[in-house]
């Protein structure tokens, strides 16, 4: 267990003494699979024991940008020892689609490839390695076209995958116009590789009467059911998709998996025979699309305060040859510009890029950091030019608690606990006193420098279209007292199955330990959402909570009928430590269970839960699209080289709401892999294109995630006590995307360590990730305008005193 949650347990014991003991929500307990993962015994999709005559295949990817597909020869591949077919879009049987909501994704190239690493055909074969080695092996004449490769390029190419998209309220122009102070410029924020441990996969073996079952590692079960339907013609019903774990998936497998199962579906269909699609790390890096890349330009007027009058923002993303979630993606952008500020005047446009490069998709946070990382650079633009502590420029701007707290979309913002969160991270960081020190430091220390700095989160809950907020359960209990539990959820490291197991346990007064959570399958619980949004414990804990409830009040009555001797109602029963009580009686489950089933009870039940008050009109983009919204804040401390430009994060405190936590340690679990992750994707992980629109980071030898050495030494997460305004379940908070938002204070650490270079007085042009290149940039530019600055001092003094 982790030390840090131990203090929220004693707290709880100290509450619910005697209760405490029982209790299964609101305590720490190991993730469900923790004795499977670090024992090398959980199954992965790629560990299931494969069936006989199971054959392995490869896709064969695009060398070109954008070209023209003039011919296809396989003569060479199908000559290769162990090939056994190769299959292109023409062999298809249904749709060559694998969209998830526009149709402009083909499954295999048809005429035309659009990205370097887009497949265009599946080799079959004995081996995988013999089947990616055959699929180098095809010639294929291309006739080149001209490729976008950048998001500003495809801006200026006036290329998108979607029309733009546009928010203002208040009068932005004028206000900026007026101001007292001005500010404008661009910005870049790069791209991230998902970096899931386990990659894609997809293990598909042809059933009875045209069935189909597909073991794949994906978040979004019900979405390759129908993307595999399409694709074979065949009907929903005929489409089995399971998944019992991810070894992690952070939005990469919520659409993107649609492909390979689809390519394992079309292969298996053929030839009628199990197929397992399997890629290679680097072939997984060059077919799948990433976080999107931003480019920002912005315009701002502000008060001598550094209150903001009025701000415009143009974010244009890097989608990729496709739509896929990108509509989605920058929607969350634009409604989390924002952030925890109040902007009352406010012109956002945001611009969906076409490009030449794979398919953007969801990240963590889902265009959420992107768009509030905008706003954090303009605060800290803001407070460096009034010499303020941007700690106060964003203070001063905060949401209020009952006034100024109506979002640009039109959501008030009930639950706002920022200040307080604030208050408490500034004085259990010492954040005031650090910042002095730091200052002090870089007084005396020519070439290292140190920077601190504190951002804010606010996150939104909840899918943007309101229909995805649903989720269905299946909840069994077994006449042995066993309990097993099925959700459209799916587990991907999170936690999630523990969380809903958790709630089951709690539901009906029994120990964690007799509850399973099963695999999901799309034959038991239909029509899923993807887990996704953060959503997974709110929406599937809530629908397992129903089903256990439905079950918990037959059961009561079933029980006061027999054991209450006419004396009890069922009200009053009750649940707790694996007893039913019933007046002065005490029954085992297992007791009251066999004799249920003997009576003939049902001892099964289906849940199902939609989130309330959500609503959203995307022509207009206002409503209250979010349920609640989850806060948080970090403090990061950093050292930077300024002759090397190499960096170290020294210290990193982060205060996070998580609501009523179902399980303190799971929660900060994710917190600190939030932090973590969204670290990397500000410093070290950078995508690098050649000039053919090339990924040349498709492998961890040159895309860099944090290691263990990156990790800050002193690293101290804590949970902000905060019920939740809403009734989510048990008034938890979603925890599983906003923590990747608290890193953006390493890099406004960074960028207080460079303005240090040029004593403050430069706002450095530091673009995001802060790679140590980048970091050496930034110093020489601000070293290079501080000396203008300074010799421009120098003139003006000289003309002054020739006067
Ligand atoms: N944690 C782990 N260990 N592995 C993951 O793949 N994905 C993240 C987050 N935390 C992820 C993770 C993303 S992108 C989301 S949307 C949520 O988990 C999804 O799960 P939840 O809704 O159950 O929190
Ligand atoms: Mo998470 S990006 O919503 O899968």
């Amino acid at each position: 267990m982790n030390k840090q949650a131990e203090p929220f347990l004693t707290d709880l014991i100290e509450n619910e003494r005697e209760r405490a003991a029982f209790r299964q929500v609101h305590v720490s307990r190991p993730h469900e699979s923790a004795h499977l993962h670090v024992s090398g015994r959980a199954t992965y999709t790629d560990d299931i024991p494969v069936v006989e005559g199971t054959l392995h295949a490869a896709l064969g990817m695009s060398p070109k940008a954008h070209a023209k597909i003039v011919s296809m020869n396989f003569d060479a591949v199908r000559a290769t020892p162990g090939v056994v077919a190769v299959f292109t879009a023409d062999d298809i049987p249904g749709v060559n689609e694998c969209g998830p909501i526009i149709h402009d994704d083909p499954i295999l190239a048809e005429g035309i490839v659009q990205y370097v690493g887009q497949p265009m055909f599946i080799v079959v074969a004995t081996s995988h390695d013999t089947a990616r080695l055959a699929a180098r092996r095809a010639q294929i004449e291309f006739e080149e076209l001209p490729a976008v490769l950048t998001a500003q390029a495809a801006r200026a190419a006036n290329q998108s995958v979607l029309p733009p998209m546009k928010l203002a309220r208040g009068e932005p122009a004028a206000k900026i116009a007026r101001a007292p102070h001005r500010d404008g410029g661009e910005m870049l924020l790069g791209g991230q590789e998902q970096f899931y441990l386990e990659g894609q996969i997809s293990y598909a073996v042809p059933k009875d009467d045209d069935g189909m079952h597909i073991w794949c590692s994906t978040q979004h079960p019900s979405e390759m059911q129908h993307l595999v339907a399409h694709a074979l013609g065949v009907h929903s019903h005929n489409v089995l998709i399971e998944c019992r774990r991810m070894g992690g998936g952070f939005g990469g497998k919520e659409s993107q998996s649609g492909l390979f199962a689809c390519c394992a579906a079309i292969a298996a269909w053929k030839l009628l025979c199990p197929i397992k699609l399997r890629p290679d790390r680097d072939d997984d890096m060059m077919i799948t699309g990433k976080r999107h890349d931003f480019h920002f330009k912005y315009d701002v007027g502000y008060s001598d305060d550094g209150i903001i009058d009025g701000v415009a923002v143009d974010m244009t993303s890097r989608c990729g040859f496709s739509a896929d979630l990108s509509g989605p993606v920058m929607t969350r952008a634009v409604c989390h510009f924002d952030n925890a500020y109040w902007l009352p005047n406010i012109d956002i446009a945001g611009f969906c890029g076409k490009t030449n490069t794979q398919s953007n998709t969801a990240f963590r946070g889902f265009g959420g950091p992107q768009g509030a990382f905008a706003i954090e650079y303009i605060m800290d633009n803001v407070a460096r030019s009034l010499k303020l502590d941007p700690l106060e420029v964003r203070r001063r701007n905060f949401y209020g608690k009952t006034e100024r707290n109506v979002t640009p979309y039109g959501q008030t913002v009930e639950d706002n606990v920022i200040h307080e969160l604030v208050e408490e991270l500034v004085r259990t960081s010492d954040y005031h006193r650090r910042r002095e020190a730091a200052r002090a430091f870089n007084a005396t220390s020519p070439i290292l420098k140190k920077g601190i700095a504190i951002t804010p989160v606010k996150f939104g809950i909840a899918f943007n279209v309101a229909h995805f907020n649903q989720a269905g359960s299946l909840v069994h209990i077994y006449t042995d007292g066993s309990v097993l539990v099925n959700h459209g959820g799916t587990e991907m490291g999170q936690g999630l199955n523990t969380k809903v197991a958790q709630v089951v346990a709690h539901e009906l007064g029994i120990s964690f330990g007799r509850v399973r959570v099963t695999a999901t399958d799309t034959s038991k619980v239909a029509n899923t959402s993807a887990t996704a949004a953060s959503t997974g414990s709110d929406l599937n804990g809530k629908a397992a909570q129903d089903a256990a409830r439905q079950l918990r009040e037959r059961l009561s009555k079933f029980a006061a009928d027999t054991f209450g001797e006419g004396k009890v109602q069922p009200s009053e029963v009750m649940f707790e430590s694996d007893t039913i009580y019933v007046g002065e009686r005490a029954l085992t489950f297992e007791e009251v269970i066999a004799k249920a089933y003997v009576a003939r009870v049902q001892l099964w039940s289906d849940g199902f839960y939609a989130t309330p008050k959500i609503y959203w009109d995307q022509s207009k983009l206002q409503g209250r699209p979010f349920y609640y919204y989850s806060y948080g804040a970090a403090v990061s401390e950093v050292v930077i080289d300024s002759l090397t430009g190499e960096m170290r994060v020294v210290r990193a405190d982060a205060l996070h709401d998580v609501g009523d936590s179902l399980n303190p340690a799971l929660d900060v679990g994710q917190v600190e892999g939030g932090f973590i992750q969204g670290m990397g994707w500000l410093t070290t992980e950078e995508l690098w294109w050649n000039a053919g629109g090339k990924l040349m980071t498709h492998a961890p030898s040159t895309y860099k995630i944090p290691t263990v050495n990156d990790c800050p030494p002193d690293l101290q997460v804590r949970l902000f006590k905060n019920r939740n305004a809403e009734d989510s379940i048990h008034r938890s908070k979603a925890v599983g995307e906003p923590p990747l938002l608290l890193p953006f204070s390493v890099f406004f650490a960074i960028r207080d360590a460079v303005a240090a270079v040029g004593d403050y007085e430069v706002n450095p042009p530091l673009n995001a990730p802060a790679t140590a290149e980048e970091i050496l940039k930034a110093v020489s530019a601000v070293r290079a305008a501080r000396a203008g600055v300074q010799q421009t001092a120098g003139v003006e003094a000289i003309a002054e005193a020739a006067k």
